[in-house]
């Protein structure tokens, strides 16, 4: 029996695809973030905006744990956390064209070149992303490493389901943040030049 029901979604007892107003509640919009690690983005962008469905996912048990235990003392309504693997989660479980937003916030960067292949930013993942997103759903990206962000880019630049809404830094203009990650105030102290790019799913495909 779980300590936190109203928070977790074992999706392992669940028949896939999600339905989001079984989850909820509601048919508010919902909005993923992949990898949340300490959670501080997801609960700060729940707590500004409580008509909107938040799902975490994550896949370190120990960052899990703590996040349930985070959204509880928040007492937020509108986040669920799911323990698994993105790509996985989003492919198998959740429904095309249901997702509003996907979030993905400083992946882990894998720099070594025989570790090139986990990196989650890859072909798959953009088209899945693009299957699960809503028509005008977005994806934002961030992330401290250049050459990833670069790479990343040429990904969703070479997807015709997507369109480019911004390329910044926060070196030249501010983006447009509603919450920070814990790696984001961390890399920020450490005066890093950080990436973010915003693409939106085109009009016409699913
Ligand atoms: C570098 S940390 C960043 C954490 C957080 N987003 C932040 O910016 O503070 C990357 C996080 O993504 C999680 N992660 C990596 N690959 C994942 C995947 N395929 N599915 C779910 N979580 C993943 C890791 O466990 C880790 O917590």
């Amino acid at each position: 029996m779980s300590q936190y029901p109203e928070i977790e979604l074992n999706y392992r007892n669940m028949e896939p695809p999600f339905c989001w107003k079984d989850i909820f509640g509601n048919s508010a919009p919902v909005e993923i973030e992949v990898g949340f690690g300490k959670c501080g983005f997801l609960i700060h962008l729940a707590a500004q905006f409580p008509t909107i469905n938040f799902l975490g996912i994550e896949k370190s048990r120990k960052y899990y744990q703590k996040g349930l235990k985070k959204v509880q003392h928040a007492n937020l309504r509108n986040v669920k956390l799911l323990w698994g693997e993105a790509a996985h989660i989003l492919q198998r479980y959740i429904k095309d064209a249901s997702v509003a937003m996907l979030y993905v916030n400083f992946p882990d960067p894998w720099p070594k070149k025989k570790h090139a292949k986990r990196r989650l930013l890859n072909a798959d993942f953009a088209a899945i992303a693009a299957r699960k997103l809503v028509f005008d759903g977005c994806i934002e990206i961030a992330t401290d490493i250049e050459a990833y962000a670069h790479e990343a880019m040429n990904v969703f630049d070479t997807c015709a389901e997507y369109e480019k809404l911004y390329y910044r830094t926060n070196g030249h203009a501010e983006p447009l943040r509603l919450s920070r990650t814990e790696y984001e105030e961390d890399f920020l102290r450490q005066g890093k030049t950080l990436h973010y790019a915003k693409y939106q799913k085109r009009c016409g495909n699913v």
